[in-house]
């Protein structure tokens, strides 16, 4: 079946599809057509480009009088399966507490864990569900999701599995990742880094269910000579590493990511001038969390010094319960722009086009190119590239296509 979009006021991010990660400079521009039309067929871009050379067909036609077109946003980072929301802990964090203190007071992942223990796989899939649909109508077209909650080999699986479900009835790319080095369980750091090494890694390998590896390394959290453990083991089960670095303090986790391959390092909320030296010479990719820094009202990952020096930035919206409770990536754009000095063609380029090589997706998403899948937005009327980041917290979208389909 073939449609062919009509009038398209802007179509944003056409791109050839071999095109590589944009660095520094590059990321300050996003191609587009003007007054274009756009043509898909069975799911994927069939061919688009200025409505001066359309030639009517009989393919099915929808007149977009004059809207903008765009990809749909990558989200590269999510902890988006979880048993309940953690408002409690905001009104503590209202009041003055910060993250290491309501997590020492019950709070925090071991709070998310326990629950998450407690609530059956299908309850899991429900509420994890919902989310993905909302997140799909704010905008999201492919996206990674974390496991972590569970911290238990049972536990662990059981959201692994949620995850793999979840890629069986969504048409949107979906990439796993291994968290179950979030926290410790319990004051037995040994026992679990050994139950998670030798029983849960084999048995997710078994099971296929997980194409990244992720540790939260931090003070308090996981150490420097832990997550090295725990990278060296997923690289024998074949798992890249996606790991959580320099969110409150710079411990060396990066330049330990970069040894290990790690295809990004996420949070930087901390970040040194060396650090963004190494990871300049590394093929590793940075990745910003802007809702985390908005949330936990803690420092932002300095993107415009990131990309000022030659790098490439990616934006994701971390959605979990403790941190960031938001999927919504324009708003990760309007943080991006407002509050890390980043022009809205460098967050929309951001969060599109080279977060797809964060999921090694590149080849099917992040901009509106031949062969790639037709996962796109139609914005409002009188919406631009600008109203993304500017109009924050509005919506600006009226439509999601996905696979060529209206998303409902
Ligand atoms: O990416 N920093 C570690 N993990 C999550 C938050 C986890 C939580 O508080 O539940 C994050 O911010
Ligand atoms: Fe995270």
């Amino acid at each position: 079946m073939k449609t062919t979009f009509t009038n398209i006021g802007q179509l944003l991010q056409v791109r050839d599809s071999n095109t590589s990660i944009l660095k520094g400079q590059d990321m300050s521009s996003v191609p587009s057509i003007k007054n274009a039309w756009l043509a898909v067929e069975n799911g994927f871009i069939q061919g688009f480009g200025p409505m001066e050379d359309y030639k009517p067909n009989s393919s099915n036609t929808i007149d977009l009088n004059g809207r903008m077109v765009c990809p749909t946003f990558v989200d590269s980072h999510t902890h988006l399966v979880f048993a309940a929301d953690r408002d409690e802990e905001y009104v503590m964090k209202l009041k003055g507490m910060d993250y290491h203190t309501i997590a020492a007071n019950g709070g925090g992942i071991l709070n998310s864990a326990k629950k998450l223990q407690e609530t059956s796989l299908n309850n899991l899939l429900n509420s994890a569900r919902k989310r993905l649909h909302e997140a799909i109508a704010h905008g999201t077209g492919a996206i990674e999701i974390k496991s972590g909650y569970g911290l238990s080999f049972e536990a662990e699986l059981k959201m692994l599995k949620v995850i793999a479900q979840l890629k069986q009835e969504f048409n949107i790319p979906i990439k796993s990742t291994f968290l179950g080095a979030h926290a410790f369980p319990n004051s037995n750091q040994e026992a679990y880094m050994e139950c998670l090494i030798e029983e849960m890694l084999p048995e997710i390998q078994k099971q296929q269910l997980a194409d990244y590896i992720d540790c939260f390394c931090e003070e308090g959290y996981y150490s420097v000579e832990q997550m090295e453990q725990i990278l060296a083991a997923g690289k024998q089960f074949g798992l890249k590493p996606k790991v959580h670095v320099n969110q409150f303090n710079s411990i060396g986790g990066i330049e330990k990511a970069i040894e290990y391959g790690a295809v990004t390092v996420d949070h930087l909320e901390v970040l040194s001038e060396n650090e963004i030296s190494l990871l300049k010479a590394s093929e590793t990719i940075p990745v910003a969390l802007p809702g985390c820094s908005f949330f936990l009202k803690i420092g932002f990952t300095p993107g415009r010094d990131i990309i000022d020096k030659g790098l490439p930035l990616v934006i994701a919206s971390d959605f979990n319960p403790g941190s960031a409770p938001s999927f919504n990536m324009s708003f990760m754009n309007s943080l991006a722009c407002i509050k890390m000095g980043l022009l809205p063609e460098e967050a929309f380029n951001a969060s599109t086009h080279n977060a797809a090589f964060t999921l090694e997706l590149e080849d099917q998403v992040g901009s509106i190119s031949k062969g790639k899948l037709a996962n796109f937005i139609v914005a409002k009327e009188g919406k631009n590239l600008n109203s993304i980041s500017y109009n924050f917290s509005t919506n600006w979208i009226d439509q999601v296509y996905i696979q060529g389909d209206l998303h409902k």
